[in-house]
């Protein structure tokens, strides 16, 4: 994805008259009726210019109101490049009707090469949602060999350069993992991954260390399954951002530590995934990986005053002559040995590694790990809403309320101690699939499973099975990888 990131415009009628089309927005006041939203002067001059009344040609339709509904008034006039009008509705204003309505102007306009002028919104919060959701909905991605992909030219109407600044290092952050999902498989094997931090390492200034091989002798978990495609085999890639001015010393700093699941295809393994056809979809199973390294691209950007420590546990699931076995023990970094059960259960085995270096190496204030975890949590919340478990209850309420805020959301899911009963190994510290005992809560006792690797952490498991992948083209996701977590991650950093 190229360039279509959103500048500023001058409010001005000349400045709205370079683009295509001119995206304006209305909305239901309390009694409701219609009102068309936007710097008075500006849709006045707009009206007066192309000589029409823009709340008569909106009544015309007989609008709802709701969020995103778009009409296209067409318009002509001399002297300007306008063809067209949008007016989308705003709904009910909030945050999440901002994002609904930035992403239908953007989906309208999507693969076009044209200018697009928005003056929907103003405040704050609201230009940043909609400058990030606009982007998002233009967002393409294809290899067809017979055309280039077009991108329309963004601009929105403000004065405020860095709210839209930071606006534009999140959608492109957004969009550098969603590349990253929906490059396939036979490209992005985990060396290519581990290359492609390497290089947004040095664009945006953040270190970069990968391991591969004998050097990951101790990430037992890591090498079970990644050495079923031993060419070129796992790695274990670790980011570390230091803010670049700090009067602080970096002890002194708090610090955050990220752990993403980087399965670069998911077979399964020798448990094979069934049905065969739920496999196509698991060139997805990095999302994790791709939204901590996306995050600490922009975070490398945005430069808040905390140390961030991103560990990206890559490794292809594959069906082979060295795949793990289910019955094989394995043991984990820092000690801990496993009996695996069922070999497509390997997130969990990666992640353990990860956690456990964490722990012992890292210090960490917070330990977060996301990850395409289980089918359970998709059973459980849909795709709208990430699986999240943590034992404290105040950080879980600020990340319910940052994911609400920045449209990544997450629902609150319990630790049940009942279950642990189900990790229980006749011949192996646990066993990963939680098989004994019969509690069904698949997305519960995975979390239970990753808490035996965390110490005394302050420990927060993101399951994003769910939402990191969308099954549909449509609103802000395309059919594909949605980059879910960039902007919870990076919003959540961002207030420490
Ligand atoms: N990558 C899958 C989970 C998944 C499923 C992600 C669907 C996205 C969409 C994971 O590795 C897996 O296969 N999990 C199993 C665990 C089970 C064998 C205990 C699952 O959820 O079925
Ligand atoms: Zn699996
Ligand atoms: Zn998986």
């Amino acid at each position: 994805m190229k360039d279509a990131f959103a500048q500023s415009a001058p409010i001005t009628l000349e400045s709205a008259m370079r683009s295509q089309a001119i995206a304006l927005s209305y909305s239901k006041n309390e009694k409701d009726e219609l009102v068309v939203e936007g710097p008075i002067k500006l849709v006045s001059a707009i009206e007066k210019h192309f000589e029409l009344i823009l709340l008569d040609e909106l009544s015309f339709f007989s609008p709802s109101g709701k969020a995103g509904e778009l009409f296209e008034i067409p318009v002509s006039a001399t002297d300007c490049e306008t063809e067209r009008i949008f007016l989308v509705g705003l709904g009910d204003k909030s945050l999440g009707s901002i994002r609904l309505a930035a992403a239908a102007v953007g989906r309208k306009v999507r693969g076009k090469s044209i200018k697009v002028f928005s003056a929907c919104t103003d405040g704050v919060d609201e230009l940043h949602a909609f400058a990030v959701s606009l982007t998002l909905g233009t967002y393409l991605w294809n290899l067809k060999s017979d055309k280039d992909i077009k991108y329309p030219e963004l601009f929105i109407a403000t004065n405020d350069q860095e709210t839209l600044d930071d606006a534009v290092v999140i959608a492109k952050a957004i969009c550098t993992a969603r590349d990253l999902v929906h490059t396939p498989a036979n490209i992005k094997n985990p060396a290519w991954l581990a290359q492609e931090a390497t290089t947004l390492g040095k664009e945006f200034g953040f270190e970069v260390k990968v391991l591969s091989g004998k050097e990951l002798a101790e990430f037992g978990g890591l090498r079970a399954v990644g050495n079923s495609s031993p060419k070129p085999g796992p790695r274990f890639v670790e980011l570390s951002y230091l803010p670049r001015t700090s009067k602080k010393n970096v002890n002194a700093l708090e610090h955050v530590v990220l752990v993403g699941k980087g399965i670069t295809f998911d077979t399964g393994g020798v448990s094979l995934k069934r049905p065969y056809d739920t496999m196509i979809a698991m060139k997805s199973d990095m999302a994790g990986a791709a939204a901590i390294l996306a995050t600490v691209s922009a975070i490398a950007q945005l430069q808040p005053k905390v140390r961030v420590t991103a560990l990206m546990m890559l490794a292809e699931n594959a069906l082979s002559g060295t795949s793990q076995r289910p019955s094989d023990v394995i043991t984990h970094f820092g000690g801990t040995t496993v009996e695996v059960i069922n070999t497509d259960a390997e997130g969990r085995l990666v992640l353990a590694d990860g956690l456990a270096y964490a722990d012992k190496n890292l210090d960490p204030d917070y330990l977060v790990d996301i990850a395409t975890l289980t089918g359970s949590a998709t059973l459980g919340l849909g795709r709208q809403y990430a699986a999240m478990y943590t034992r404290d209850n105040k950080l879980a309420k600020e990340l319910v309320s940052i994911g609400e805020e920045s449209g990544d959301k997450v629902w609150h899911m319990p630790l049940i101690d009942d279950y642990q009963d189900a990790l229980v190994s006749d011949i192996a510290d646990f066993n990963h699939t939680a098989d004994k005992g019969k509690y069904s809560a698949g997305s519960v006792t995975a979390a239970l499973f990753l808490e035996k690797f965390v110490g005394e952490r302050r420990w927060v498991h993101l399951d994003i099975a769910g939402t990191a992948r969308s099954e549909v083209d449509a609103g802000e996701n395309p059919k594909g990888g949605t980059g879910y977590g960039v902007r919870l991650l990076t919003d959540w950093i961002m207030s420490l």
